[in-house]
Order: C-alpha cells, then sequence, then structure tokens
C-alpha cells in the first residue's frame, strides 16, 4: 500500500502570496532552511497505477505535474486519479475539484452527507461540475463501517468522525455535526498493516489514541505549534481550536497525544500552516520533535505500509 503526500500544508500554502510572517519572509529571501509546500492532499494506491485522491488541493494541477505516477499515459485522455475522497469541504480541500473537469465520465467523488451540503449549497461546486464532467456520488458512513469504492477494489478503507470544524462559509461553522471532519484508515490488504489520516484534527479522544496504537503510520494535523501562533502574530483573532486544530506544543498538544502511542507507530505531522516554526528544519521545535520520534510532511513524502 502506497501514499504519496502531494501537498503537506495547510489552506494557503507555504510561502502564502500576501504573508510576510517570519517563515514566508524566509523562504522568499532564502535565508531560511525550509522547504516550500503545497495544499493539502495526499494520494493512495494498491497497485501504484490506479490511485485515490484524498482532498483536492487547489494545488491539484502542480501536485499532479510532480508526481509521474498519477499519470499512467494508457489513452489519449487518462489520469491515475479513479476517484476523489474529502476529508471536509473546506476551500483547501475541496477547490481542486474544479480543476479535475475536463474528464469524459463523471468523477467519482466519496464524501459524507455533511460535506455534499456545505458542497452543494454554500460553494456549489458539484452543481458547477454537473455542467461539465458531473460527479458520481458516493455518501462515506462515520459509523466506522467499511468503505468500498467500486473503480479501485483494491482499497481497504473506514472513515472516522473526527472534532474539528466546518469550513467558515459553512452554516454549522459555530455548531459542527458528526460528519463535517472525519480521518481515514487505511488498510493493507494482504498485511492487515494500517495508516490513519486526519489533517484536520481538534480533539484526540481514548479511541482514537488506541485506533492510531493499532497503526503501522499516522498522518496527523500538524497546522499549528502553539494554541495562538496566529493572534502573536497579529495574523489572525483566532486560537489554533477556534478554527478547529489542535496545536503541537502545551499540554494536551499533539506531541503529548502522539507520546502516547507505542514506539513502533510512525508518527507524521501534516497539513502544516506557513506560520508553524517546525517547518523551518533547524529549529528548536524541529528538534524537539525528533526527540519525540515525530516526523514533519514535506511535499513528495512517500509512505509505503
Ligand atoms: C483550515 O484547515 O482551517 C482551513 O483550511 C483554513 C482555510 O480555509 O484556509
Ligand atoms: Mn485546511
Ligand atoms: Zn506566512
Amino acid at each position: 500500500m502506497r501514499i504519496r503526500v502531494l501537498g503537506s500544508s495547510a489552506g494557503g500554502g507555504f510561502p502564502q502570496w500576501n504573508c510576510n510572517c517570519p517563515n514566508c519572509d524566509g523562504l522568499r529571501r532564502g535565508t531560511l532552511r525550509a522547504q516550500a509546500r503545497t495544499q493539502s492532499s495526499i494520494a493512495v494506491s494498491a497497485d501504484g497505477t490506479d490511485w485515490l485522491l484524498v482532498n483536492a488541493s487547489p494545488d491539484i494541477l502542480t501536485q499532479i505535474a510532480q508526481a509521474p505516477e498519477l499519470q499512467p499515459a494508457r489513452a489519449i485522455r487518462d489520469s491515475g486519479i479513479a476517484a476523489v475522497l474529502l476529508m471536509d469541504a473546506q476551500i483547501d480541500h475541496v477547490t481542486g475539484l474544479l480543476m479535475l473537469r475536463e474528464r469524459k465520465t463523471p468523477l467519482p467523488l466519496l464524501a459524507t452527507p455533511e460535506v455534499f451540503s456545505d458542497i452543494s449549497s454554500g460553494f456549489p461546486i458539484t452543481g458547477i461540475l454537473s455542467h461539465y464532467c458531473g460527479v458520481q456520488r458516493q455518501e462515506l458512513p462515520i459509523d466506522a463501517s467499511a468503505v468500498h469504492i467500486p473503480a479501485l477494489p483494491g482499497l481497504q478503507l473506514h472513515t472516522v468522525a473526527l472534532s474539528s470544524k466546518p469550513p467558515p462559509y459553512s452554516p454549522f461553522r459555530g455548531n459542527p455535526r458528526p460528519g463535517d471532519n472525519i480521518g481515514l484508515l487505511i488498510t493493507n490488504p494482504q498485511t492487515g498493516a494500517k495508516a490513519f489520516y486526519a489533517p484536520g484534527l481538534a480533539e484526540v479522544t481514548p479511541a482514537l489514541v488506541e485506533l492510531m496504537s493499532n497503526c503501522a503510520v499516522v498522518l496527523v494535523d500538524g497546522t499549528f505549534w502553539t494554541h495562538d501562533e496566529m493572534q502573536r502574530l497579529g495574523l489572525s483573532a483566532k486560537a489554533a481550536l477556534d478554527m478547529g486544530h489542535l496545536p503541537q506544543s502545551g499540554p494536551g498538544g499533539m506531541i503529548e497525544q502522539l507520546d502516547r502511542l507505542p514506539a513502533g507507530v510512525r508518527k507524521v505531522l501534516i497539513h502544516i500552516n506557513n506560520t508553524n516554526p517546525m517547518l523551518v528544519e533547524d529549529s528548536d521545535e524541529r528538534a524537539e520533535l525528533t526527540a519525540h520520534g515525530i516526523e514533519v510532511a514535506h511535499d513528495g513524502m512517500q509512505i509505503t505500509f
């Protein structure tokens, strides 16, 4: 089973077009040891030819161009992307759907009813796409039952309802429902090895600790280092949890949560905001993560399990 990280950044990317925070500015000037990153997406494949795109980022075309395995070139019009699954309806996870409109057949699209409702009303992507390729809608359960994707029979998937936030444009932003945000459990049918992906995660429940403890690898919310990161930089009035993201540092933070997992679990932070100091490869924050056995995802990262 293969995972390719297409985009390891949170919404905005790194550097962000209008941002002059120390990270974005330092990356542009070449004064920081850090790597640019595109917005939040991974691709998953059982056979290395047919892929599930998990999230369709605004950077999808760049990401496809940087991942030759996503273009198997079997026909005059072709793509390795056989289906798309959405973790939530956030702009950084759904806007790329509009870039996939040149298909000749409806795009197989998997999402919860809550996400389908946001992307057919507040941000009416499915309605827009109906005038192009259209979508073949498959509703995702959130009760941990198995998901079978006809176009990708080799994948064994389960979804998990998570505590986070629907997008700012959703009428449910202030009143999240189960199904607004999900995590994805991917199982290797040959070995039983599992990977868990959750780019937006506000609370790590005991059930989630148990689920992650049984994984070979977890890729979880790496958005913010501190709860007031955006506030301290004067970039936003909101704290990390107001945006549905558990920060890494501090009591009860993601580092503490990941420390609960057995040593054999590979721990990777993903969906990283451009303000996060752990992006700087020689920072104290990065050294702290390394000491805890935690990795920081980068674009092009390949994970086999
Ligand atoms: C988030 O993950 O909180 C959002 O994607 C932020 C955004 O809309 O850029
Ligand atoms: Mn996001
Ligand atoms: Zn920035």
